[in-house]
């Protein structure tokens, strides 16, 4: 049974956009109004130095000029493998629009500041989940996580206190490629790749 609905129509942007940031934000606010959740969940791929892959989702939290940011527990295995080896690949695909942008490059730490303005923007609720959580560390059963997570917040009234291991990164695309659904197994592929603080642009057989 296939549930493959029409072929969208060819985005004429792909061919004319010089800009692949201001694409992919375009691609990411039409995705926000037909997702039913997370539009900027991403795949985020590390390896570590020795070459073992390993692929999450995050959310990417903010694209400019610095790239693709996300926030993490800087000592969870996608932490770890970042301080030994920086190269990454972002991966979003948004079912509802057909659509696939992936993204490589090097990820960097941002400044505590950015780490800690996101934390404080989060619900209490996440910061205290974020606060008690031992990451990666084996867990016993999850009634220990919330009887943790029940006195932690008994024990801070106030504002919580960001754990010093959760810190904002940034992955700043070297190669930047979009995908879109074409009819007949037609579809759309354009790369675009950094060249002198610019972007040149190929299109790709699918
Ligand atoms: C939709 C979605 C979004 C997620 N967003 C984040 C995120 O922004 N940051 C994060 O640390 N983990 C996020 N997670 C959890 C990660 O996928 C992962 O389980 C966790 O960070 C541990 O990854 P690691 O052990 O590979 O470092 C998300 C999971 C899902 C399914």
């Amino acid at each position: 049974m296939s549930n493959k609905a029409e072929a969208r129509p060819f985005d004429p942007d792909l061919d004319v956009a010089g800009d692949p940031i201001a694409l992919l934000l375009r691609w990411l606010g039409e995705a926000e109004m037909t997702e039913p959740s997370d539009a900027n969940a991403m795949a985020l791929a590390t390896c570590t130095s020795d070459g073992h892959p390993s692929v999450r989702m995050v959310l990417m939290k903010g694209l400019d000029e610095r790239g693709l940011a996300f926030y993490t527990n800087s000592a969870s295995q996608k932490g770890r493998e970042l301080a030994e080896n920086s190269h990454a690949s972002a991966c979003f695909h948004w079912k509802s629009q057909r659509r696939q942008v992936r993204a490589a490059g090097l990820v960097k730490l941002l400044p505590e500041e950015d780490a800690e303005r996101y934390f404080h923007s989060r619900t209490r609720g996440s910061q205290i989940g974020a606060a008690i959580s031992l990451q990666s560390r084996p867990l016993a059963s999850r009634e220990e996580m919330v009887g943790a997570a029940e006195r932690f917040a008994q024990e801070h009234p106030g504002e919580i206190p960001r754990p010093t291991a959760w810190r904002g990164y940034a992955l700043e695309p070297e190669t930047i490629e979009f995908w879109q659904d074409g009819a007949d197994r037609l579809h759309d592929r354009m790369a675009y790749w950094r060249v002198d603080g610019g972007w040149t642009r190929q299109r790709l057989y699918p």
